[in-house]
């Protein structure tokens, strides 16, 4: 298994080209099995996980063609015909986003058998909503022995849905689901998300009929066949925000292009109010601070355009050593501060209780060896060890290499001491 190895100290001076979106282009790749015409996918991350996703579709009847075009590297992927509506347990486990092919096969074959997702180290992340979104759009579903079984022999019908709460990867399947249903769907308490913004517009190049996307409220008239496209994946405001926070955290000046600093506003807000410099440009951001400490600051976080819980971990990192106390309230999904501990290890003193931690910031914190529990936890390792004395080394990097491509490249580039310590290959993945 490879490893990290991040020695601290040096600033981050430099520029980062963001990468595109992980959480929205792998809906985009099973949007992709809606149509028999080829969906051409550019700004597109090269990550383990749209490589899990690109091996399922594989399976499932999708030709994919990882290639550089003009503008980067871009995926191709043509589905023909389904030449199978089975994705098995293997597969989804690996990636929990798998799951969402459920619906466009339903969509597109009237049947399918696919995996539930089962747990993983961020909570017990259930899929009801999912499943009571499709029953309500006319899937018949049964679960047996760890499988959804769903038919629509009839085909499926638009409907009116009302979210009990928001759910991003809900949201996003009934989408993948309705375009194709006949008559309309209207889908209440919507996620608004920037990524649905990018779903639904990948949709109506398609031939979709999506109006609403990014407010709560989503119409869809179903239409009887999508043609193919061409989407540029939006851009990765996780990533963008994971650099922001990084470059808070070592210091230096960091340019971040191909983003958008009013998707990451939540978060900019934050950095400024620690006490590092922000500016907004039309293409990017940069983070600036140059010497004097960070002062503490307490976030919350919660549905976009809310602090993203997914750069919860990283902001933990850079209070372990802002001046004063910190309460972070994570409300989106339990057992997600799995990170405390790890950043205790470099001395970090942190507190939780529930859904709550409480950081106290001290001078410095010490290298250690690390491990990663989750994607996101696992980066925070990394930024900790930007700024810890001696050698950090961070374990179980498969979490990182699922959702940040090229990470050590980039930070070595603005002037870390990162490496990647190779190890024997392994077929562990968690989640
Ligand atoms: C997506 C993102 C993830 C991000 C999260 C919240 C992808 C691949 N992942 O995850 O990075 O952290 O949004 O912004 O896009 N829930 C249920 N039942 C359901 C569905 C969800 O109870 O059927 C709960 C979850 O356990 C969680 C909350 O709803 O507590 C929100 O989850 P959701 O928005 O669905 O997150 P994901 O789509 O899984």
């Amino acid at each position: 298994m490879d490893r990290i190895a991040i020695v601290g100290g040096a600033p981050l001076n430099g520029v980062i080209q963001i990468s595109g979106a992980k959480n929205s282009a792998i809906k985009l790749m099973a949007a992709s099995l809606l149509t028999d015409e080829p969906l051409r996918l550019t700004n597109m991350p090269r990550l383990a996980d749209t490589r899990f996703l690109g091996t399922l579709l594989t399976r499932l009847g999708t030709i994919v063609d990882e290639r550089t075009g003009d503008a980067g590297a871009e995926t191709l992927l043509h589905t023909p015909e389904i030449v199978s509506s089975f994705a098995p347990y293997d597969l989804v486990r690996q990636m929990r986003a798998s799951f969402n092919v459920l619906g466009p096969l339903i969509a597109r074959t009237g049947q399918a058998k696919v995996s539930l997702p089962g747990g993983c180290t961020i909570g017990a992340r259930p899929v009801d909503l999912h499943l009571k979104a499709l029953e309500a759009l006319g899937a018949q579903i049964d679960l047996h022995e760890g499988y959804v079984y769903a038919q629509a022999p009839r085909g499926l019908t638009g409907a009116e849905i009302t979210f009990p709460f928001v759910s991003v990867g809900a949201t996003e399947h009934a989408m993948l689901t309705a375009v194709l249903a006949r008559g309309e769907t209207v889908l209440a308490n919507a996620a608004c998300e920037p990524e649905i913004i990018d779903l639904a517009e990948c949709l109506n190049k398609m031939g979709a009929k999506v109006s609403g996307a990014g407010t709560p409220v989503i119409r869809i008239v179903g239409v009887d066949r999508l043609s193919g496209a061409t989407h540029a994946v939006i851009t990765d405001r996780i990533e963008a925000g994971t650099y922001a926070v990084a470059a808070a955290m070592a210091g230096g000046e960091v340019r971040l292009t191909n983003t958008r600093a009013d998707l990451i506003e939540a978060l900019l807000l934050k950095i400024e109010e620690a006490g590092a410099e922000v500016e907004r440009m039309d293409d990017g951001v940069i983070i600036r601070r140059n010497g004097a400490r960070l002062k503490a600051v307490d976030i919350d976080t919660g549905v976009y355009p809310g602090f993203a819980t997914d750069l919860q971990a990283q902001f933990m990192a850079l209070m372990t050593v802002a001046e004063g106390e910190s309460t972070i309230r994570e409300h989106i999904f339990e057992n997600r501060f799995m990170h405390a501990p790890e950043l205790a290890r470099l001395g970090a003193d942190i507190t939780v209780s529930g859904g709550e931690a409480r950081v106290r910031g001290i001078d410095m914190l010490e290298g250690a060896q690390v491990m990663a529990t989750d994607l996101r936890a696992s980066v925070s390792l990394v930024i900790a060890g930007l700024v810890a004395r001696g050698e950090t080394v961070v374990g179980r990097v498969y979490h990182l290499d699922r959702g940040f491509e090229r990470l050590e490249e980039k930070l070595v580039a603005c002037g870390a001491n990162v490496r990647r310590i190779k190890g024997a290959a392994t077929a562990e993945i968690e989640d």
